[in-house]
């Protein structure tokens, strides 16, 4: 599915002065689908060296699409990258905060970027201006950025982003909400029109501090999700069940549905971790105890290491002195975001028991990386390998030729840990296959699990 469709994108009804602050993923994905939705756009970050990157096309991250969109919106002049905060700040009617909120100390998220440039600017914003918080922060945000701004002759609205790595620029266009917490239903009406028409039927506007809520909410609940499935999964594997036909079997009830009920490695990347325990410490601050996420997050962990135990089990019980091949380092496919990769600490296990790691993502260079040796093609990572492990979801890994790769490997090993290789070709090919959740044993005559 193409990431988005520049013919489905509707321009918003009146073209507004926009300012970005910070070109990360999130600021440069929006700054780039604003100005396609026609705004002017002044995106502004700290680092030099980045706007540079920026203002000659160079977008320093892997994100379908959003090369070409940045210097077509660079060259018909809707999109602009700058240093000056202030000046964005006052030129703008609309002020975008998309600053890292890092996890801090005991899990709290780190404020301390919003703060700053909310104190930074207050003083330069128009009467009238709209300040919005798209970083994702706690509950109670949208009164300290008040507070910092010193103003009361302008608007702070709380509008969370939901792009995922990989479909960012689809996420950011065509939403499947956009959540606008203001003071008014007015105020919070004049931020949804910014995405152009598309958002009439598709914004949910409200208070602040329900918004702030709402964000953490849907990715904790998508993390619990995510958890309750892989343990599912490992239930699978000892009751000789397939975890791929209990998925279906609870994704047709439509009041489960289908998505995000894909077993793997555990759960990782740049928001899942750090907003389950940011969710967790800003309930503890209000006395209230959110046990399950903390489980959640308990039994993430766990389940990393279980899997890691499956590649010393599918070894005869160790994997001491093993070359173990591994595909896949992102914590997902179509990013080369390594943040929280359950790839990187399978691997870290793996090398704590007493293995050598190499290792092929096609995001990643060869080299050496954390003590992973990194080849430049799948099957050379695969040369001699006690086993490999399929940790990240790259398409190709799919589609590779289990024949010839059998051939390179010392061992035929294989434990998928995304469940993408058809266990049944696995096996017919010599290899003993481990998945995650899918029966272990395969009768090869009849290719059929058990
Ligand atoms: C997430 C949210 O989806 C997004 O709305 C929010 O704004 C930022 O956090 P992202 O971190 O890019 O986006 O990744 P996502 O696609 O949600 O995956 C998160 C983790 O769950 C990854 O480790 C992924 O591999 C895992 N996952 C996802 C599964 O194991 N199975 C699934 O079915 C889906």
């Amino acid at each position: 599915m193409p990431n988005y469709d520049s013919n489905e994108v509707q321009p918003a009804i009146r073209s507004q002065q926009i300012a970005v602050i910070g070109s990360g993923y999130v600021g440069l994905t929006l700054s780039a689908s604003l100005a396609l939705l026609g705004h002017d756009v002044e995106c502004t970050d700290k680092s030099h060296e980045r706007v540079e990157q920026l203002a000659h096309g160079h977008v320093p991250i892997t994100e379908e699409g959003l090369t070409e969109v940045v210097e077509q919106m660079l060259a018909t002049g809707h999109l602009r990258f700058g240093r000056d905060n202030q000046g964005a700040a006052r030129r703008a009617e609309f002020v975008f905060l998309c600053l890292p909120t890092p996890m801090g100390g005991d899990g709290w998220a780190d404020l301390s970027f919003v703060k700053q440039v909310a104190e930074e600017i207050g003083p330069h914003l128009r009467p009238g201006a709209t300040v919005i918080t798209k970083s994702t922060v706690p509950v109670g945000t949208g009164q300290m950025v008040r507070q910092a701004l010193g103003r009361d002759d302008v608007h702070v609205v709380s509008n969370p982003e939901f792009l995922a790595e990989g479909t960012a620029l689809r996420d950011c266009l065509r939403p499947d909400r956009i959540v606008v917490g203001a003071a008014s239903e007015a105020v919070a009406r004049t931020v949804a029109d910014l995405y152009g028409p598309f958002a009439h039927s598709r914004s949910i506007l409200t208070d602040v501090a329900s918004a702030e809520i709402i964000k953490y909410a849907s990715n904790a609940y998508l993390a619990v999700r995510l958890t309750f499935v892989n343990s599912m999964a490992q239930l699978c594997e000892l009751a000789g069940a397939d975890v791929r036909a209990v998925t279906r079997g609870m994704g047709a009830d439509r009041r489960i549905g289908p998505g995000f009920l894909q077993p793997g490695p555990g759960w990782g990347g740049s928001c899942f971790p750090k907003d389950t325990e940011a969710l967790v410490q800003t309930a503890a601050g209000f006395g209230c105890d959110l046990a399950l996420v903390q489980t959640a997050i308990a039994t993430n962990a766990q389940h990393i290491d279980w899997v890691a135990g499956k590649v010393a089990a599918i070894l005869d019980g160790h994997v001491h002195g093993k070359r173990i091949a591994m595909w896949g380092l992102t914590f997902k496919a179509g990013t080369d975001d390594q943040r929280q990769s359950p790839a990187l600490a399978i691997a870290r296990r793996l090398t704590e028991m007493g293995a050598v790691v190499h290792a092929y993502d096609p995001t990643v260079p060869a080299g050496t990386l954390h003590g992973i040796e990194v080849h430049s093609s799948s099957f050379s990572a695969c040369k001699e390998a006690d086993a490999l492990v399929i940790a990240t979801e790259w398409p190709e890994f799919a589609a590779a030729d289990l024949t010839a790769l059998a051939a390179v490997m010392g061992d035929r090993v294989i434990m998928d840990a995304r469940n993408m290789i058809d266990p049944v070709a696995a096996v017919n090919a010599g290899f003993r296959y481990s998945g995650i959740g899918v029966p272990v044993q395969l009768r090869r005559e009849e290719g059929v699990a058990v």
